[in-house]
């Protein structure tokens, strides 16, 4: 069972250069359902998400447009990355925007404070920068360009040119983390996740770490540096302090006690960034680190990570708009196993949804409802146990074991575990109904008893579904709910104890949960 602390989850804030493709969509509902399962288990919960607003990618796109950087995050923020939410059903607790005020008063409260502290210095650098990334790159990330960009160093993640800038800027002393961030890895390894993403951050680090560059000097779209207002704020620098700044840090002292630490997840392109900078950060203001940094793996289009600047994106309504956005979020997250990558094809998506939501669990649920209706005129058949059968406990203690094992498979982030521990549950009852065949017994009145034993055994299996699927199918659980005839919300449930759910007295009919879908593209 879960214990009373706070959860804290956040996605990554996205650029917002471009609109969304199915790649964010799909940190987007990872983060909701690992946020609605630990509401749901009782657990003080807090889901943020938002965009990244300043930086030369986002002023170069507006200027390209012929926009203010501000009109042109604005426009996009209200028609692309809010309407995400919606369209993969997303419950997020808060939206920060690096433009909000409340953001950007603390980031240079939070500059400032290392400054004072000595963290920071004035110095000189000359690399190559790449703006897709907006990065220093070291020579070892840089490979050759081809076709347009022949003879050109291009960025190894963007393919597109890398800049050689050299500027005067303030420097973050981070080279003197290393020692405490090599120490953090060692004694909580859990802090980088999975494996693969730890063992790739804990070399980087052993290899040495250099300070880091956090002021820009030849362009203005960022956050005033507040003792020299000739440089803004690094871009990343900006960002990371998001996190922060969204629970009340440097204004609101319980609202951040309550929160802080969080943990983070995104994409493994990103690892870095959260797991050795962001830390170091931390450290010097004397804050706690995260509670820990998940890198979830990439959505591949033909075998590549699929990108905006690549133009290889997939609009998450494309997806939604036939099949719903409670399948949009079963598929990416039972298909891939979190953490590793996966490849995205319409075929395997129709067909998981035909199998496996359709006639896996949409059919039990219909079939369950349906037999309620028709034997006994809706009412939920109680005081069976005299008629119960080995079966029947055999599906009451697989409830109990879904529920337990979806629970620690959460706790751990794994949510790909949680689903197929859920699933046993609805194979198990599938092949309950197949071998008690109702329908058999409702023919005969002698055989009365067992019939309902039957029809409360599976309703009861049903009702748990409901409960541990609903952070996974939050609009077919709740009309599933509703046919139930069960008190209150499918979301106001405790699904650290679903199998417990409270019964109803009535079910009413239930429409199709998985309709069938004839076109798929
Ligand atoms: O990096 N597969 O923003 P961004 C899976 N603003 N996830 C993908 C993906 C793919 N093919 N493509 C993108 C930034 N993502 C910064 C973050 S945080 C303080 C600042 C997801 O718009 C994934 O979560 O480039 C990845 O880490 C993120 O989008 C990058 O979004
Ligand atoms: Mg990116």
């Amino acid at each position: 069972m879960a214990d009373a602390s706070s959860f804290y989850i956040t996605t990554p804030i996205f650029y917002v250069n471009d609109v969304p493709h199915i790649g964010h969509a799909y940190t987007e509902v990872a983060a909701d359902v690992l946020a609605r399962w630990n509401r749901q288990a009782g657990r003080d919960t807090w889901m943020l998400t938002g965009t990244d607003e300043h930086g030369q990618k986002i002023l170069r796109t507006a200027t390209a447009n012929g926009v203010s950087p501000q009109e042109w995050a604005d426009k996009l923020v209200a028609d692309a990355w809010k309407p995400l939410l919606d369209t993969v059903d997303v419950a997020n607790d808060d939206f920060i925007r690096t433009t909000d005020e409340r953001h950007e008063r603390n980031v240079q409260r939070f500059l400032q404070h290392l400054f004072d502290e000595g963290w920071i210095y004035t110095g000189e650098y000359e690399g190559y920068y790449c703006v897709g990334c907006e990065e220093y790159k070291q020579q070892s990330e840089l490979v050759d360009g081809t076709g347009e960009y022949e003879g050109q160093l291009v960025c190894a993640i963007h393919s597109k040119p890398v800049e050689l800038l050299h500027e005067k800027n303030y420097f973050f002393r981070m080279s003197a983390f290393a020692d405490r961030l090599l120490a953090l890895y060692e004694e909580r390894p859990d802090f980088v996740q999975p494996e693969s993403a730890r063992n790739e951050v804990v070399s980087f680090v052993r290899r040495g770490l250099d300070d880091l560059s956090i002021s820009r000097s030849t362009f203005d779209w960022g956050v005033k540096v507040p003792w020299d207002e000739t440089h803004v704020v690094y871009v990343w620098f900006d960002a990371l302090l998001n996190y922060i700044t969204a629970v009340g840090y440097g204004e609101d002292d319980d609202r951040f006690a309550r929160r802080w630490p969080a943990q983070h997840l995104v994409g493994k392109d990103i690892l870095r960034f959260h797991a050795v900078i962001w830390p170091a950060m931390l450290m010097a203001a004397g804050l706690d680190v995260p509670t820990g940094v998940f890198g979830h793996g990439w959505l591949l289009v033909g075998g590549e990570k699929m990108s905006k600047s690549k133009l290889t994106g997939i609009a998450p309504s494309q997806i939604t708009d036939t099949f719903g956005s409670d399948a949009f979020r079963y598929y990416f997250l039972s298909a891939i196993s979190f953490g590793q990558d996966g490849s995205f094809s319409w075929e395997d998506l129709a067909a998981r949804y035909q199998a496996e939501l359709a006639n896996g669990f949409g059919n039990l649920a219909s079939r369950v409802i349906a037999m309620i209706g028709r034997y006994c005129g809706g009412a939920v058949p109680t005081g069976t146990e005299a008629a119960r059968t080995e079966a029947d406990e055999a599906i009451r203690r697989i409830e109990q074991e879904a529920t337990d094992a979806a629970w620690q498979a959460i706790d751990r982030l794994q949510i790909h575990e949680a689903i197929a521990a859920t699933w046993r549950l609805v194979d198990a009852l599938n092949g309950y109904i197949t071998e008690q065949e109702p329908w058999v017994l409702a023919k005969d009145e002698a055989v009365r008893a067992r019939l309902e034993a039957v029809l409360e055994t599976a309703y009861h299996g049903v009702g748990t579904l409901a409960v541990l699927l609903s952070p996974v199918l939050p609009k077919a659980t709740a009309k599933l709910w509703t046919a139930l005839g069960a008190p209150g919300t499918v979301q106001e449930q405790r699904i650290d104890r679903a199998h417990e759910w409270s019964v109803g007295t009535q079910t009413s009919a239930l429409e199709p949960l998985f309709p069938r879908v004839e076109a798929t593209e």
